[in-house]
């Protein structure tokens, strides 16, 4: 049975320093952009499982599309880039989000002008690309220059900056490999898994969960033991923190405890994440050892 407390523990995003340091990023992207005309588009790139997507998802949380009496307006236009990738499919993607209902038909040159047209007219802010790591092609590992080509021209006439969001290495790798692309870019961040040598960021993201009444661990650990034993069974890694925590609490409320064990954690890092990462269950040793699992 899946219980209320499951469901929102899952749904939850802790706005920690970090994650709100790269929302208040994106902003200044898109008032730099206002202010100077120029668009000033960001890269953000990271491992996968460290929140990229989520970051995206919490900063355009209150900013949907909506009706003016000028036409719908369109804020954050935001979209996954399809895999595979061609120009066609790119702009047929993009004009099926900003609502054209001709999205797949005409030339490329009429696609291009409609878009762009679009953009300007529902007065979009920032366009948001997740995924851009499929301008890679996955049987060759050569960049889709044709496609990066075609992104540059877009920017420009559009004069929005653009977010794009992908995996850690290959993100980069599309923009070095178009100098006129990668000069749009001037903001460039990482989001990295909380550090071994930064454990009060973790204890605090465990904290503020805590606080916000979706956990209760038991006390049976210290809690510089449990952030560190999390830590071990994560490598600090967002979404593993998230699968752990999410596991354990479903198991605390089908098995009926009050709080979460070490045993239940245990069981949880078995179940959700002991098959993908290779490292061993730091929550089977005993209170009192001290842990040395690297
Ligand atoms: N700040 C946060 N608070 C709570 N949960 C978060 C936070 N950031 C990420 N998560 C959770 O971590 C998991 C992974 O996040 P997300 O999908 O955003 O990662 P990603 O970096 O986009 O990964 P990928 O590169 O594979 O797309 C999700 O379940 C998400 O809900
Ligand atoms: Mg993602």
């Amino acid at each position: 049975m899946i219980t209320d407390a499951t469901t929102r523990i899952s749904k939850s995003i802790i706005p920690y320093p970090r994650f709100e340091e790269l929302v208040r990023e994106i902003e200044q992207c898109i008032e730099l952009s206002k202010a100077t005309g120029e668009p000033h588009c960001m890269l953000l790139d990271g491992e996968t499982g460290t929140g990229k997507s989520t970051v995206i998802k919490y900063f355009v949380r209150e900013n949907k599309r909506y009706e003016a009496s000028t036409g719908i307006v369109i804020p954050h236009l935001i979209l996954t880039t399809p895999s595979p990738v061609t120009v066609k499919g790119m702009a047929s993607v993009m004009l099926e989000k900003i609502g054209d209902p001709a999205y797949d038909r005409g030339s490329q040159t009429s696609m291009n002008a409609r878009l762009v047209n679009l953009i300007k007219e529902c007065n979009v802010e920032m366009v948001i690309l997740d995924e851009i790591q499929h301008l890679i092609r996955s049987d060759t590992d050569k960049v889709l220059n044709d496609v990066s080509d075609w992104l540059k021209v877009l920017i420009k006439e559009t004069g929005v900056p653009f977010l794009i969001v992908g995996i850690k290495g290959k993100a980069k790798r599309i923009l070095q490999a178009n100098s006129q692309l990668e000069r749009l870019f001037p903001v460039r961040e990482t989001l990295k898994p909380f550090g071994i040598q930064d454990l009060d960021s973790l204890s605090n993201f465990i904290l503020t969960i805590e606080q916000n009444g979706l956990i209760k661990f038991s006390d049976d650990l210290s809690r510089q033991e449990l952030v560190h034993r999390i830590y071990c069974a994560t490598c600090g890694t967002v979404g593993h923190i998230k699968s752990l925590l999410v596991y354990a609490s479903f198991l605390q409320q089908e098995q009926n405890l009050t709080e979460i064990t070490p045993s239940l954690l245990s069981q949880a890092f078995i179940k959700r994440l002991s098959t993908h990462l290779n490292v061993k269950n730091p929550f089977e040793y005993p209170r009192t050892k001290e842990i040395n699992i690297f």
